[in-house]
């Protein structure tokens, strides 16, 4: 496939080309999740909401730790929601998983209802950053947590690239005027990702 039509598969899957995609992120963007998962640390009653959560992977290893919270995830893909709730059928049905089509510009839940917000691979498609970021705010709880990760593939093998990715994000977030913004980098194969993790004040 062509550069640009990867770009839009990735940016927003679709059709059955977007299937596809969806089931090579599962496999591919498995140890950036894990990572991400790890650092997100959350407890049985967190309410925690996914941003961009394609095929529904991550959504699926977080589901085993908040057993009597609230998961719930956003996507603007349909094809995505479908294989998100495939993948997530019985927590979808036992009410402890809710996933809508939606665009993160208007994320539909009320102010401060999430303790956890996080999006893997998904901030670089964010078409108004800093009104995306303010709709972030607006949703988590004051003192709530925010994750925002990336493996930039696109940079090939260019660790140098990803860390200076990793320090604009930092950058954004600092903007923002999130509390205690903070830069965490992995080396992975083929190349580094990184991590803001910052809290709502
Ligand atoms: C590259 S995929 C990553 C999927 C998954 N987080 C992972 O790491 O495997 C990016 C996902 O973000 C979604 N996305 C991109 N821009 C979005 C937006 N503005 N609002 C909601 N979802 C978005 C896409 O539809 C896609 O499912």
């Amino acid at each position: 496939m062509a550069k640009e039509g990867l770009f839009d598969q990735l940016r927003n899957p679709s059709g059955l080309l977007g299937e596809v995609a969806g089931s090579v992120m599962a496999q591919t963007n498995k140890d950036v999740n894990r990572w991400v998962i790890a650092q997100l640390a959350v407890g049985p009653q967190d309410k925690v909401l996914e941003i961009g959560f394609g095929p529904g992977a991550a959504l699926e290893s977080v589901l085993k730790v908040v057993t009597h919270g609230f998961v719930a995830g956003i996507d603007h893909s349909a094809t995505m929601e479908k294989q998100a709730h495939r993948r997530n059928r019985r927590a979808v049905h036992e009410g402890r998983l809710e996933l809508q089509v939606a665009d993160v510009a208007s994320i539909p839940y009320e102010d401060e209802t999430f303790d956890r917000v996080y999006a893997v691979n998904c901030f670089e498609y964010w078409q108004d950053q800093e009104a995306n970021l303010e709709e972030v705010k607006r949703i988590l709880k004051p003192g709530g947590h925010f994750f925002v990760a990336t493996q930039p593939r696109w940079f090939d093998d260019d660790h140098a690239k990803a860390e200076q990715l990793g320090n604009e994000m930092l950058e954004k977030i600092k903007e923002a005027k999130f509390a205690d913004p903070r830069l965490l980098k992995r080396k992975f194969d083929p190349i580094t990702a990184v991590m803001i993790t910052a809290y709502k004040h």
